[in-house]
Protein backbone atom coordinates (compact mmCIF):
# COMPACT_ATOMS: atom_id res chain seq x y z
CA UNK A 1 0.00 0.00 0.00
CA UNK A 2 1.51 3.61 -0.82
CA UNK A 3 2.48 5.52 2.29
CA UNK A 4 1.93 9.11 2.22
CA UNK A 5 4.78 11.39 3.33
CA UNK A 6 3.88 14.91 4.18
CA UNK A 7 6.41 17.15 3.33
CA UNK A 8 6.34 21.14 4.95
CA UNK A 9 9.06 23.06 4.17
CA UNK A 10 8.54 26.29 5.93
CA UNK A 11 10.42 29.19 5.93
CA UNK A 12 14.29 30.37 5.79
CA UNK A 13 16.64 27.66 4.66
CA UNK A 14 13.86 25.07 5.13
CA UNK A 15 13.00 25.09 1.37
CA UNK A 16 16.21 24.36 0.56
CA UNK A 17 17.48 21.67 2.82
CA UNK A 18 13.69 19.66 2.17
CA UNK A 19 14.85 19.70 -1.72
CA UNK A 20 18.42 17.97 -1.12
CA UNK A 21 16.32 15.25 1.61
CA UNK A 22 13.53 14.54 -1.44
CA UNK A 23 15.99 13.63 -3.97
CA UNK A 24 17.13 11.32 -1.03
CA UNK A 25 13.74 10.22 -0.91
CA UNK A 26 13.62 9.85 -5.41
CA UNK A 27 16.54 7.51 -4.94
CA UNK A 28 14.53 5.35 -2.76
CA UNK A 29 11.38 5.60 -4.86
CA UNK A 30 13.34 4.66 -7.62
CA UNK A 31 14.36 1.26 -5.50
CA UNK A 32 11.08 0.00 -4.76
CA UNK A 33 9.82 2.13 -2.01
CA UNK A 34 6.10 2.77 -2.40
CA UNK A 35 5.61 6.29 -1.12
CA UNK A 36 3.85 9.60 -2.22
CA UNK A 37 4.86 13.07 -1.66
CA UNK A 38 2.44 15.39 -0.49
CA UNK A 39 3.66 19.06 -0.03
CA UNK A 40 1.60 21.39 2.44
CA UNK A 41 2.41 25.09 4.00
CA UNK A 42 3.22 25.77 7.22
CA UNK A 43 4.94 28.57 9.54
CA UNK A 44 5.22 31.77 7.60
CA UNK A 45 4.89 30.47 4.37
CA UNK A 46 1.32 29.73 5.27
CA UNK A 47 0.62 32.76 7.04
CA UNK A 48 1.57 35.02 3.94
CA UNK A 49 -0.19 32.49 2.13
CA UNK A 50 -2.99 31.72 3.82
CA UNK A 51 -3.09 34.17 7.41
CA UNK A 52 -2.75 31.28 9.65
CA UNK A 53 0.64 29.15 10.46
CA UNK A 54 -0.91 26.18 10.54
CA UNK A 55 -4.15 26.27 7.70
CA UNK A 56 -6.62 23.66 7.86
CA UNK A 57 -5.35 21.98 4.84
CA UNK A 58 -2.10 21.19 6.12
CA UNK A 59 -3.46 19.56 9.28
CA UNK A 60 -6.07 17.50 7.35
CA UNK A 61 -2.79 16.26 5.41
CA UNK A 62 -0.68 15.34 8.33
CA UNK A 63 -3.52 13.70 9.76
CA UNK A 64 -3.93 10.85 7.30
CA UNK A 65 -0.18 10.79 6.40
CA UNK A 66 1.84 7.90 7.89
CA UNK A 67 4.68 10.23 8.31
CA UNK A 68 5.97 14.31 8.01
CA UNK A 69 8.85 15.66 7.00
CA UNK A 70 9.09 19.24 8.19
CA UNK A 71 12.23 22.03 7.33
CA UNK A 72 12.07 25.06 9.73
CA UNK A 73 9.92 27.72 10.43
CA UNK A 74 10.03 31.57 12.11
CA UNK A 75 11.93 34.47 11.08
CA UNK A 76 12.07 38.06 11.52
CA UNK A 77 9.90 39.04 8.94
CA UNK A 78 6.81 37.17 11.48
CA UNK A 79 8.43 38.63 14.42
CA UNK A 80 6.26 41.89 14.64
CA UNK A 81 2.76 39.56 14.64
CA UNK A 82 1.25 38.57 17.84
CA UNK A 83 2.87 35.59 19.34
CA UNK A 84 -0.56 33.58 19.10
CA UNK A 85 -0.15 33.45 15.09
CA UNK A 86 3.46 33.46 15.09
CA UNK A 87 4.95 31.03 12.41
CA UNK A 88 6.39 28.77 15.53
CA UNK A 89 2.81 28.18 16.72
CA UNK A 90 2.41 26.46 13.42
CA UNK A 91 5.12 23.50 14.43
CA UNK A 92 3.83 23.81 18.52
CA UNK A 93 0.04 23.14 16.85
CA UNK A 94 0.96 20.20 14.99
CA UNK A 95 3.43 19.09 17.77
CA UNK A 96 0.02 19.42 20.09
CA UNK A 97 -2.59 17.85 17.50
CA UNK A 98 -0.50 14.83 16.72
CA UNK A 99 -0.16 14.25 19.73
CA UNK A 100 3.58 13.98 19.48
CA UNK A 101 4.80 13.70 22.51
CA UNK A 102 7.99 12.07 22.09
CA UNK A 103 10.95 13.62 20.57
CA UNK A 104 14.06 11.83 20.18
CA UNK A 105 17.22 13.83 19.43
CA UNK A 106 20.39 11.81 19.17
CA UNK A 107 23.61 13.38 19.06
CA UNK A 108 26.39 11.30 18.33
CA UNK A 109 29.92 12.52 16.88
CA UNK A 110 30.64 11.30 13.03
CA UNK A 111 34.52 9.96 13.38
CA UNK A 112 35.05 12.41 10.75
CA UNK A 113 33.70 15.30 12.26
CA UNK A 114 35.58 14.94 15.70
CA UNK A 115 37.33 17.91 14.60
CA UNK A 116 34.64 20.61 13.71
CA UNK A 117 33.50 20.13 17.56
CA UNK A 118 34.70 23.46 19.46
CA UNK A 119 35.64 21.13 22.21
CA UNK A 120 38.81 18.85 22.47
CA UNK A 121 38.44 15.81 20.34
CA UNK A 122 38.58 13.31 22.85
CA UNK A 123 35.80 15.11 25.26
CA UNK A 124 33.55 14.29 22.04
CA UNK A 125 34.84 11.45 19.83
CA UNK A 126 32.70 8.35 20.41
CA UNK A 127 30.42 10.16 21.51
CA UNK A 128 27.13 9.08 21.90
CA UNK A 129 23.55 10.48 23.50
CA UNK A 130 19.69 10.28 23.01
CA UNK A 131 18.07 13.02 24.41
CA UNK A 132 14.07 12.19 25.02
CA UNK A 133 12.17 15.49 25.23
CA UNK A 134 8.88 15.81 26.35
CA UNK A 135 7.19 17.80 23.72
CA UNK A 136 3.45 18.34 23.91
CA UNK A 137 3.10 19.50 27.85
CA UNK A 138 5.45 21.68 30.62
CA UNK A 139 5.71 24.93 30.57
CA UNK A 140 5.67 25.17 26.28
CA UNK A 141 1.70 24.46 26.43
CA UNK A 142 0.79 25.31 30.57
CA UNK A 143 -2.19 27.60 31.11
CA UNK A 144 -2.83 30.63 32.14
CA UNK A 145 -0.49 31.91 29.94
CA UNK A 146 0.17 35.63 28.52
CA UNK A 147 0.79 39.23 29.54
CA UNK A 148 -1.89 41.13 31.81
CA UNK A 149 -1.61 44.47 33.90
CA UNK A 150 -2.44 44.33 37.51
CA UNK A 151 -4.04 46.45 39.59
CA UNK A 152 -1.23 49.14 40.31
CA UNK A 153 -1.30 49.04 36.55
CA UNK A 154 1.78 47.14 36.02
CA UNK A 155 2.29 44.29 33.73
CA UNK A 156 3.56 41.13 33.70
CA UNK A 157 4.24 38.04 31.55
CA UNK A 158 3.13 34.47 32.76
CA UNK A 159 3.30 30.93 32.39
CA UNK A 160 2.56 27.75 34.22
CA UNK A 161 4.52 25.25 34.28
CA UNK A 162 2.12 21.71 34.21
CA UNK A 163 2.85 18.25 34.41
CA UNK A 164 -0.16 15.80 34.42
CA UNK A 165 1.48 12.03 35.97
CA UNK A 166 -0.07 10.13 33.07
CA UNK A 167 2.43 13.15 30.81
CA UNK A 168 5.42 12.20 33.09
CA UNK A 169 4.80 8.48 32.46
CA UNK A 170 4.57 7.79 28.94
CA UNK A 171 7.69 9.60 28.04
CA UNK A 172 9.22 7.85 31.25
CA UNK A 173 7.98 4.77 29.02
CA UNK A 174 9.64 5.82 25.74
CA UNK A 175 12.95 6.85 27.99
CA UNK A 176 13.27 3.55 29.27
CA UNK A 177 12.29 1.47 26.05
CA UNK A 178 14.98 3.76 24.34
CA UNK A 179 17.57 2.90 27.17
CA UNK A 180 16.68 -0.42 26.99
CA UNK A 181 18.21 -1.18 23.14
CA UNK A 182 21.68 1.09 24.35
CA UNK A 183 23.36 1.02 26.87
CA UNK A 184 20.74 0.83 29.52
CA UNK A 185 21.74 3.84 31.32
CA UNK A 186 19.15 6.61 31.78
CA UNK A 187 19.17 10.34 33.40
CA UNK A 188 16.34 12.19 34.51
CA UNK A 189 17.01 16.13 34.28
CA UNK A 190 14.53 18.47 36.39
CA UNK A 191 15.08 21.49 38.81
CA UNK A 192 13.13 19.24 41.52
CA UNK A 193 15.34 21.29 44.17
CA UNK A 194 12.92 24.55 42.74
CA UNK A 195 10.20 23.19 41.19
CA UNK A 196 7.17 21.30 42.30
CA UNK A 197 5.98 20.09 39.08
CA UNK A 198 9.46 18.43 38.72
CA UNK A 199 9.59 17.35 41.79
CA UNK A 200 6.81 15.47 40.83
CA UNK A 201 8.33 14.31 37.46
CA UNK A 202 11.69 12.52 38.99
CA UNK A 203 8.72 11.14 41.43
CA UNK A 204 6.97 9.45 38.60
CA UNK A 205 10.21 8.63 36.73
CA UNK A 206 11.37 6.62 39.64
CA UNK A 207 8.25 4.71 40.24
CA UNK A 208 7.97 4.19 36.41
CA UNK A 209 11.88 2.86 36.57
CA UNK A 210 10.89 -0.01 39.20
CA UNK A 211 9.42 -1.27 35.75
CA UNK A 212 12.72 -1.62 34.21
CA UNK A 213 15.30 -3.05 36.70
CA UNK A 214 17.72 -3.40 33.99
CA UNK A 215 18.08 0.47 33.26
CA UNK A 216 20.03 2.31 35.66
CA UNK A 217 18.50 5.62 36.89
CA UNK A 218 19.78 8.50 37.64
CA UNK A 219 19.26 12.17 38.27
CA UNK A 220 20.44 15.45 37.69
CA UNK A 221 19.04 19.21 38.01
CA UNK A 222 19.19 21.00 35.00
CA UNK A 223 21.80 23.37 35.42
CA UNK A 224 24.60 20.64 36.38
CA UNK A 225 23.13 19.01 33.72
CA UNK A 226 23.83 21.68 31.38
CA UNK A 227 27.46 22.21 33.39
CA UNK A 228 28.53 18.08 32.74
CA UNK A 229 27.59 17.96 29.19
CA UNK A 230 30.00 20.12 28.68
CA UNK A 231 32.45 18.56 30.77
CA UNK A 232 32.16 14.89 30.55
CA UNK A 233 29.20 14.07 27.36
CA UNK A 234 30.28 10.60 27.23
CA UNK A 235 28.69 9.64 30.82
CA UNK A 236 25.28 10.23 29.30
CA UNK A 237 23.84 7.69 27.00
CA UNK A 238 19.66 8.53 27.70
CA UNK A 239 18.86 11.98 28.98
CA UNK A 240 14.72 12.37 29.18
CA UNK A 241 13.89 15.57 29.91
CA UNK A 242 10.86 18.26 30.19
CA UNK A 243 10.14 20.04 26.96
CA UNK A 244 11.97 23.59 27.82
CA UNK A 245 14.70 21.92 29.16
CA UNK A 246 15.25 19.62 26.46
CA UNK A 247 14.98 22.87 23.55
CA UNK A 248 17.78 23.71 25.54
CA UNK A 249 20.10 20.84 26.10
CA UNK A 250 19.56 19.38 22.67
CA UNK A 251 21.23 22.53 21.46
CA UNK A 252 23.68 22.50 24.06
CA UNK A 253 24.18 18.68 22.84
CA UNK A 254 24.63 19.61 18.91
CA UNK A 255 27.67 21.30 19.33
CA UNK A 256 29.47 18.48 20.52
CA UNK A 257 28.93 17.21 17.84
CA UNK A 258 30.49 20.01 15.38
CA UNK A 259 27.29 21.70 14.15
CA UNK A 260 23.55 21.66 14.75
CA UNK A 261 23.25 21.37 10.84
CA UNK A 262 24.25 17.68 11.53
CA UNK A 263 21.44 16.88 14.40
CA UNK A 264 18.32 15.28 13.52
CA UNK A 265 15.12 14.65 15.20
CA UNK A 266 11.78 12.32 15.05
CA UNK A 267 8.30 13.44 17.33
CA UNK A 268 6.21 10.21 17.76
CA UNK A 269 2.84 9.42 19.37
CA UNK A 270 2.23 6.73 20.91
CA UNK A 271 2.02 4.62 17.67
CA UNK A 272 4.82 6.03 15.95
CA UNK A 273 3.46 8.09 13.70
CA UNK A 274 6.20 10.36 13.87
CA UNK A 275 6.93 14.17 12.38
CA UNK A 276 10.80 14.46 11.28
CA UNK A 277 13.09 17.23 11.74
CA UNK A 278 16.28 18.88 11.73
CA UNK A 279 16.62 20.22 15.23
CA UNK A 280 18.15 23.37 13.80
CA UNK A 281 15.84 26.52 12.97
CA UNK A 282 15.58 28.40 10.02
CA UNK A 283 18.48 30.56 10.09
CA UNK A 284 17.44 33.49 8.33
CA UNK A 285 20.81 34.72 7.95
CA UNK A 286 22.24 32.45 5.78
CA UNK A 287 18.65 31.07 4.17
CA UNK A 288 18.50 31.74 0.02
CA UNK A 289 22.45 31.25 -0.06
CA UNK A 290 22.88 27.68 -0.94
CA UNK A 291 24.90 27.04 2.21
CA UNK A 292 23.07 25.90 4.34
CA UNK A 293 23.86 22.07 6.03
CA UNK A 294 21.14 19.70 4.91
CA UNK A 295 22.32 16.60 6.60
CA UNK A 296 20.27 16.91 9.68
CA UNK A 297 17.32 16.70 7.38
CA UNK A 298 18.79 13.71 5.50
CA UNK A 299 19.56 12.30 8.75
CA UNK A 300 15.84 13.23 9.71
CA UNK A 301 14.84 11.09 6.52
CA UNK A 302 16.87 8.29 7.98
CA UNK A 303 15.09 8.06 11.16
CA UNK A 304 11.19 8.48 9.46
CA UNK A 305 12.44 5.13 7.47
CA UNK A 306 13.15 3.77 11.11
CA UNK A 307 10.66 4.56 13.16
CA UNK A 308 7.27 5.34 10.63
CA UNK A 309 7.74 3.29 7.74
CA UNK A 310 9.97 -0.05 9.44
CA UNK A 311 12.54 0.19 6.94
CA UNK A 312 15.65 0.01 8.79
CA UNK A 313 17.48 -1.43 6.05
CA UNK A 314 17.10 1.76 4.18
CA UNK A 315 17.68 4.16 7.22
CA UNK A 316 21.11 2.39 7.21
CA UNK A 317 22.10 2.79 3.60
CA UNK A 318 21.00 6.58 3.94
CA UNK A 319 23.04 7.09 7.40
CA UNK A 320 26.02 5.33 5.02
CA UNK A 321 25.73 7.46 2.73
CA UNK A 322 25.99 10.65 4.71
CA UNK A 323 29.04 8.79 6.61
CA UNK A 324 30.85 7.86 3.01
CA UNK A 325 30.11 12.16 1.86
CA UNK A 326 32.00 12.82 5.22
CA UNK A 327 34.76 10.18 4.79
CA UNK A 328 35.23 11.28 1.00
CA UNK A 329 35.65 14.81 2.85
CA UNK A 330 32.81 16.43 1.44
CA UNK A 331 31.93 19.33 3.99
CA UNK A 332 29.41 22.12 3.96
CA UNK A 333 30.47 25.79 5.37
CA UNK A 334 29.26 24.85 8.66
CA UNK A 335 31.58 21.87 9.17
CA UNK A 336 34.40 23.06 6.90
CA UNK A 337 38.39 22.12 7.73
CA UNK A 338 41.07 23.33 6.24
CA UNK A 339 42.51 21.24 3.54
CA UNK A 340 38.55 19.77 2.33
CA UNK A 341 36.06 20.34 0.15
CA UNK A 342 33.31 22.46 0.61
CA UNK A 343 30.13 22.50 -0.91
CA UNK A 344 27.00 24.15 -1.27
CA UNK A 345 23.88 22.77 0.05
CA UNK A 346 22.79 21.24 -3.39
CA UNK A 347 26.33 19.52 -4.25
CA UNK A 348 25.77 18.31 -0.59
CA UNK A 349 22.66 16.43 -1.27
CA UNK A 350 24.14 15.77 -4.60
CA UNK A 351 27.00 13.86 -3.28
CA UNK A 352 24.63 11.93 -0.65
CA UNK A 353 22.42 10.69 -3.42
CA UNK A 354 25.62 9.05 -5.65
CA UNK A 355 26.63 7.67 -2.09
CA UNK A 356 23.01 6.15 -1.68
CA UNK A 357 22.68 4.87 -5.45
CA UNK A 358 25.99 2.97 -4.94
CA UNK A 359 24.19 0.50 -2.43
CA UNK A 360 21.47 -0.82 -4.90
C1 LIG B 1 12.99 23.25 18.54
C2 LIG B 1 12.70 24.70 18.28
C3 LIG B 1 11.25 24.98 18.59
C4 LIG B 1 11.02 24.70 20.06
C5 LIG B 1 10.75 26.40 18.22
C6 LIG B 1 11.01 26.71 16.78
C7 LIG B 1 9.30 26.57 18.55
O1 LIG B 1 13.56 25.49 19.02
O2 LIG B 1 12.35 22.39 17.88
O3 LIG B 1 13.86 22.95 19.35
O4 LIG B 1 11.24 25.57 20.90
O5 LIG B 1 10.62 23.58 20.38
MG1 LIG C 1 15.08 24.42 20.04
Amino acid sequence: MTQTIAVLPGDGIGPEIIAEALKVLDVLKNFGLDIEIQEALIGGAAIDATGVPLPPDTLALVKQASAVLLGAVGGVKWEPLDISIRPEKGLLGLRSELELFANLRPASVFPELVNASTLKADVVSGLDILIVRELTGGIYFGKPRGIRTLDNGEREGFNTLVYRESEIERIAHVAFTSAQKRQKRLCSVDKANVLEATEFWREVVTRVGKNYPDVQLTHMYVDNAAMQLVRYPKQFDVIVTTNMFGDILSDLASMLTGSIGMLPSASLDANHKGMYEPIHGSAPDIAGQNIANPLATILSVAMLLKYSLQRADLADKVDNAVHQVLRDGIRTKDIQEAGLKTVSTSEMGDAVVAALQKQF
